[in-house]
C-alpha cells in the first residue's frame, strides 16, 4: 500500500458518546485509522483525518491494518454500479440523463452520476428546476427557464452551468470545470385528484432570500415533508415570521374563501410558483363566467385559510392538489372542491392544447 497521503489534518478532541456499531462504520469508510489506542470504545478522541492533495496516493495509512473494504479499478467499480442498480431497482424511472462533464446524454441508470467534488454536491451550490413533460410537449419551459436564470443569478452562478467540480473547498474559486446536468424521470403520480390532509409545519421555513430561489438546499423542505407524512399527512405548510400562510415543501398553497374569491400568499417570501401563475390566468376564465368573484395576492392568515371552502396545492409535482384538512380542521365540507376539480381539469387541459407559449414540442 503506498504511503500516507501527504496532507493530514486533527479533529479538536471530541468525547460525546457515538454508538459503537457507528465507530465501526467509521472503521470501514477509513475515516478513521483502525488503531486501537487511539480510540475508546463507544467515543472519540484524537481522531484523524487523512486527506490526500494527490488524487493518485492512497487514503489509507500503510501502518494501519487494512479494511476489509477493497480497493476497486474503475472499470470494477461501474460494474458494481450497474450490479448496484439492478438489485436495488425502486419504483422510479430514470429515462436519461444530460451531463456537461460527459458531454452527452446517457439511459444507463448507473451512469447517473455526479462527481463528488461538484460544488454542487459537497457545498449545496447549485440551483435546479423541474418541468413537466406531456404528450410530447414541454410545459411552461420559458418559466421555468426564467426562474432557473433568476436562481442562478441569486446564487452568484454565471449561467448555464453551477460552479462544477473544483478543489472540496467552501469558496467556488477552485471550481474550473462548470456543470449543467438534465435529468428526465418518469412520475406516475401526476394527475390523482383525491383529497389530502396537510399539518403544520414545526420546521422553520427558509428566510426569503433563500425561499425565493430554488437552490438544492432543500433540507428543510425534506424535514417538513417527512414530518407530514410522520403525523399521516401529505404536505406541511409553512406559516412565514408573521404567522401568515407561506407555501408547503414543493408547492404553493391556494384557497377559495367563503365569498368566492380565489387567494393565495404574496410571492415575496416564497417561491414564485410556474404553476400557481398559469392557474390564476386560467381561472380567470371562471371570473368572467361568475364562478369566481375575484383573485387576490395577498396575505393569509392561518385562520381565513382554514375557514376557507377550498384549499389547494399548486406545483409540478402535483398539479392542483385538493386539501380535505388541515390539522384537526376539516376544510369546506370534507370533499374535493368544486373548483379546485375545475381548475385542475384546467391544468390538465392546457397540457395537451394550450397555447405555444406553455407548450414546447419535444422530438423524442
Ligand atoms: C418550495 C416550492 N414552492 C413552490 C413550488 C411550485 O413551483 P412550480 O409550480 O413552478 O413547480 C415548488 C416546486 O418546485 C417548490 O419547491
Amino acid at each position: 500500500m503506498a504511503s500516507m497521503a501527504s496532507l493530514s489534518a486533527s479533529y479538536p478532541k471530541y468525547t460525546s458518546n457515538f454508538p459503537t456499531r457507528y465507530t465501526h462504520l467509521l472503521y470501514d469508510l477509513c475515516l478513521v485509522p483502525r488503531n486501537p489506542p487511539l480510540m475508546k470504545k463507544g467515543s472519540f478522541s484524537d481522531l484523524t483525518i487523512v486527506r490526500s492533495s494527490n488524487q493518485t496516493e492512497s487514503m489509507i495509512d500503510s501502518t494501519d491494518k487494512l479494511s476489509d473494504i477493497p480497493l476497486l479499478s474503475c472499470l470494477e467499480a461501474i460494474e458494481k454500479l450497474k450490479r448496484n442498480r439492478e438489485n436495488n431497482k425502486g419504483n422510479q424511472q430514470y429515462l436519461a440523463m444530460y451531463s456537461s462533464i460527459f458531454g452527452g446524454i446517457v439511459t444507463e441508470e448507473a451512469a447517473m452520476v455526479i462527481p463528488m467534488d461538484d460544488h454542487m454536491v459537497h457545498r449545496g451550490h447549485g440551483v435546479f428546476d423541474t418541468a413537466i413533460i406531456a404528450n410530447r410537449h414541454l410545459y411552461e419551459l420559458d418559466q421555468h427557464v426564467d426562474r432557473i436564470v433568476k436562481s442562478a443569478t441569486m446564487a452568484k452562478i454565471i449561467l448555464p452551468f453551477d460552479p462544477g467540480p473544483g478543489d472540496f473547498q467552501l469558496s467556488p474559486s477552485g471550481c474550473h470545470q462548470p456543470a449543467l446536468y438534465a435529468i428526465v424521470i418518469e412520475d406516475k403520480s401526476l394527475f390523482d385528484s383525491k383529497g389530502i390532509k396537510v399539518v403544520t409545519s414545526s420546521i422553520p421555513m427558509k428566510p426569503p432570500q433563500f425561499a425565493t430561489m430554488k437552490s438544492v438546499n432543500y433540507l428543510p423542505n425534506a424535514l417538513s415533508k417527512m414530518e407530514a407524512e410522520e403525523k399521516g399527512a401529505y404536505a406541511a405548510i409553512w406559516l412565514d415570521d408573521d404567522g401568515f400562510v407561506a407555501e408547503g415543501p414543493s408547492m404553493n398553497v391556494a384557497f377559495i374563501t367563503k365569498e368566492k374569491e380565489m387567494l393565495m400568499p404574496k410571492f415575496d417570501k416564497i417561491l414564485n410558483g410556474c404553476t400557481a401563475k398559469r392557474v390564476f390566468t386560467l381561472a380567470e376564465g371562471l371570473v368572467r363566467e361568475g364562478k369566481l368573484r375575484g383573485i387576490r395576492v395577498d396575505n393569509v392568515s392561518v385562520d381565513e385559510g382554514k375557514s376557507a371552502d377550498e384549499m389547494m396545492l399548486i406545483g409540478s409535482g402535483v398539479l392542483v392538489r385538493p386539501v380535505i384538512q388541515w390539522d384537526e380542521q376539516v376544510i369546506g365540507d370534507g370533499k374535493e372542491g368544486p373548483i379546485t376539480q375545475t381548475l385542475l381539469n384546467f391544468i390538465l387541459e392546457d397540457m395537451k392544447s394550450g397555447p405555444s407559449s406553455v407548450r414546447v414540442p419535444v422530438p423524442y
